[in-house]
């Protein structure tokens, strides 16, 4: 078998790609580990920043997203007594989508299927191979068992946290940097049939731990709230996390709608980098490089960001043979990277109960002067919505 670009993970950054390097004339075959039904059904991110939302449009797959999604104008900050809300807007010009990942995930690859590159589900044994040199290739199992080899011009490593491309990137003679952060809690995350409660999304800093209001359609609430990392979804009855939200998301009377929850999980929370995204023809992007806490929703949007990139890199270096943006791509990507852990580590911090009655003070203050400065309320909303793709 044989493809321009070998794309390993059918997550969003991988579908995601292949469809814009079909669009640029590139072919390429995506290999994927888990079944289509697993890979639709994991349940991530719902915020789309407006490049996300261009992307998609531009790529062939914002039909629905466009009939669907729910164009948001800004957030509510809350602490104790308090409801604040930025206008994005008004701060900067943006505004933010609620669009389910799994709903972009089930586009692309219903978009893929019908007449788009090849899509194999259910491989394993993927490993990159001769990454340093002009032809590199994909070692594989398909879903019969049949061991398979993928020649390429490049490989691109989109398959996330946990798999196998970092570290052949960490093995090339120039290695790898690794910078990372484990936060002291979990985010205990559900989905509920119940109307939303609220018209934005709301943040809420509580003494207790931070709950955040979110949702995934008129009728579909996405509800937060922070735990232990060692605690056991067990140990969550359906009263004790409506309970926990109700306190901690409280208002002068107001509570959240409740309804039958239909998901529950807990979410570990790291921030982690690793620096380069590139080894010889093997390029990294999205979770395979880095990885943000969900406070502020940037990991699937960088994950895009970074595709949005290394297409156009790619397309220069494969179609004009000029290695210029390929050569340049970790470095850019980088930077867009450093800004978004910045921005989710500040979320954060500023919005978990963690340390003394110091740390609480200080972080009410942060919050006071967002909600007081318009400058700080444009900082953090220009972060929020997505700052500019650099060229
Ligand atoms: P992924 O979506 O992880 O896709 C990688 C793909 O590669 C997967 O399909 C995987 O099965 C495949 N793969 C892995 N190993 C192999 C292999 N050996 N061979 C072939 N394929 C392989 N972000 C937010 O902004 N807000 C959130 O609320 C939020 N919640 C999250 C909850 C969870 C549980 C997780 C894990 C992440 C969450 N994120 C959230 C982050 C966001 O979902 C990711 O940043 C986004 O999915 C990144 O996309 P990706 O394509 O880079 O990686
Ligand atoms: C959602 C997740 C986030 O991390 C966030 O900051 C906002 C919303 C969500 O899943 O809806």
């Amino acid at each position: 078998m044989r493809t321009q670009v070998g794309i390993i993970g059918a997550g969003p950054a991988g579908l995601l790609l292949s469809r814009l390097l079909t669009r640029h004339g590139i072919d390429s075959v995506v290999l994927e580990n888990r079944s289509r039904d697993y890979v639709e059904a994991r349940i991530r991110a719902g915020i789309l920043e407006q490049h996300t939302v261009d992307t998609l449009t531009a790529a062939g797959v914002g039909d629905r997203l466009h009939r669907e999604g729910l164009e948001h104008s800004g957030i509510h900050l809350q602490y104790p007594g308090t409801r604040h809300t930025l206008d994005f807007p008004a701060l900067c010009g943006r505004s933010v989508w609620v669009y389910g990942q799994t709903e972009v995930t089930k586009d692309l690859v219903a978009a893929q299927l019908d007449g788009g590159p090849p899509l194999l589900f259910e491989v394993s044994d993927v490993t990159p191979e001769d990454v340093d040199g002009d032809a590199p290739r994909i070692r594989f199992t398909d879903a019969d068992g049949i061991p398979q080899v993928l020649e390429c011009d490049v490989i691109a490593g989109t398959d996330g946290f946990h798999g196998p491309s970092r570290a052949v990137v960490a093995a090339g003679a120039g290695g790898a940097r690794v910078w990372e952060r484990t936060y002291p809690y979990a985010w205990l995350g559900i989905l509920a049939d119940a109307a939303p409660a609220t018209d934005e999304l709301i943040y809420a800093w509580h003494p207790d731990g931070f709950a955040l209001y979110s949702m995934r359609s008129p009728k579909v609430s996405r509800l937060y709230l922070q735990v232990d990392p060692d605690e056991k979804i067990e140990d969550w009855s359906d009263d004790r996390i409506w309970d926990g939200l109700a306190t901690r998301l409280a208002l002068d009377g107001w509570a959240p709608n409740t309804g039958p929850i239909t998901d529950r999980s807990i979410l570990p929370m790291r921030s982690f980098v690793s620096a380069p995204m590139r080894r010889g023809r093997l390029f990294l992007a999205g979770d395979a490089a880095h990885i943000v806490p969900p406070t502020g929703a940037k990991g699937l949007n960088l994950a895009v960001a970074d595709v949005t990139l290394l297409a156009t890199a790619l397309v220069r270096l494969l179609r004009e043979g000029r290695t210029d943006l390929a050569d340049a791509y970790s470095d850019t990507a980088l930077r867009r990277v450093w800004r978004c852990t910045h921005f989710s580590w500040w979320m954060t911090s500023m919005l978990h109960a963690s340390g003394d009655d110091f740390d609480a003070q200080l972080q009410l203050s942060q919050l006071r002067r967002v909600c007081s400065s318009e400058a700080a309320a444009r900082e953090l909303a220009e972060n929020y919505t997505g700052l500019p793709i650099e060229a």
